[in-house]
């Protein structure tokens, strides 16, 4: 199971940068999908399960971007892990940890982030902008002092913390009226369902399997409809034709029946409306077989093997 993660950094020189590049790379090895991006060019961290900051320090100040960043998206990080680091440290003073400024202390407490990792930084002629980096890229703080195994077993542990915090809490669901998706890109699997009408599927649900074929062949996916009241609130419904095409097309396999509901206080249009009144009005849902099959489903998304999985960075959303 795999966790959408978001590395963002805020460099001026390119050292951050690279240790930001460092950990993407040690999370996508253990099977997480990554974006590593400017934090000033992140337009919404919501795709994400979870996010890792970085800023270089400059005059024990974070960058402005990660600032920015923090601030802007206080609430949604709040909501999600979030693991910080700073680059800053240089030469002689290569292992000192570096303090959080004050601010950035405020705004990591309040999103419930652990205070930041310090690593060390680099001050490298090639890279040097303006007079006093320019200066000191040719005294005792210049070269790399960047610790590569330190930020790989950090990322390890990020890794491996994301990879429990799944494993202790399950999917992450997200339940869209079907109109309302505007893409599939960073779901793993998908669970589509159908209200049945005189013996066909609702058209924005046909039109989700029609436009999506491509995404959906990709993923799991797994179909159901909810159809059958009355005295035959127990019998299989077939797929339509057109459903049956579609779901060929896609991998999935026949939908699950699922007994609906027709009642007067939510009966809409004058067919469903006079129905309501005969014998086959009434809740026939049935739970304990909704929720046997949802666990199935849950069961089967968990055994999917991590490698065989789709890879969502070619659907990434446009922002
Ligand atoms: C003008 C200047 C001020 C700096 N101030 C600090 C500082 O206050 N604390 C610190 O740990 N490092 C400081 N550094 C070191 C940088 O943080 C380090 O070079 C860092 O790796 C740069 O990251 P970047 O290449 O991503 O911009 C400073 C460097 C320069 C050039």
């Amino acid at each position: 199971m795999s966790s959408k993660v978001l590395v963002a950094y805020a460099s001026k020189m390119g050292a951050t940068a690279g240790i930001a590049e460092a950990i993407g790379t040690v999370l996508r090895e253990h099977g997480h999908p990554v974006d590593v991006r400017d934090a000033g060019d992140v337009g919404s961290v919501t795709p994400y399960d979870a996010v890792v900051l970085g800023s270089a320090i400059y005059l024990r100040r974070w960058r402005p971007a990660a600032v920015r960043f923090l601030r802007r998206y206080a609430d949604e990080l709040g909501d999600r892990p979030v693991w910080l680091f700073h680059s800053g440290p240089v030469g002689p003073d290569r292992e000192q940890t570096q303090e959080m400024p004050a601010g950035v202390h405020r705004l990591a407490r309040r999103i419930g982030a652990a205070p930041a990792t310090t690593f060390a930084g680099a001050i490298l002629p090639a890279t040097a902008k303006g007079f006093i980096a320019r200066h000191l890229a040719t005294g005792n703080l210049a070269g790399d002092s960047r610790d590569w195994q330190q930020i790989t077993s950090w990322a390890e542990g990020i890794a491996e913390a994301i990879g429990a915090e799944i494993r202790d809490h399950g999917h992450q669901v997200d339940v869209c009226e079907i109109g309302q998706v505007s893409t599939i890109g960073w779901y793993d699997a998908v669970v589509l369902g159908s209200a049945v009408h005189a013996h066909r599927w609702r058209p924005e649900a046909v039109t989700f399997l029609r436009h999506r074929t491509n995404d959906l062949r990709n993923r799991q996916v797994w179909l159901f409809h909810s159809g059958p009241v009355g005295p035959a609130s127990d019998q299989l419904q077939p797929m339509p034709r057109k459903v049956q095409r579609l779901a060929r097309r896609i991998g999935a396999t026949p939908a699950m029946t699922f007994a609906g509901k027709l009642t007067q206080e939510t009966a809409d249009g004058f067919l469903a409306t006079r129905l309501a009144r005969t014998q086959l009005a009434g809740d026939f849902r049935d739970w304990p077989l909704i929720t046997a099959w949802a666990k199935d489903v849950a069961a089967a998304i968990t055994s999917i093997e991590v490698s065989s999985w789709h890879r969502p960075e070619s659907h990434e959303p446009s922002r």
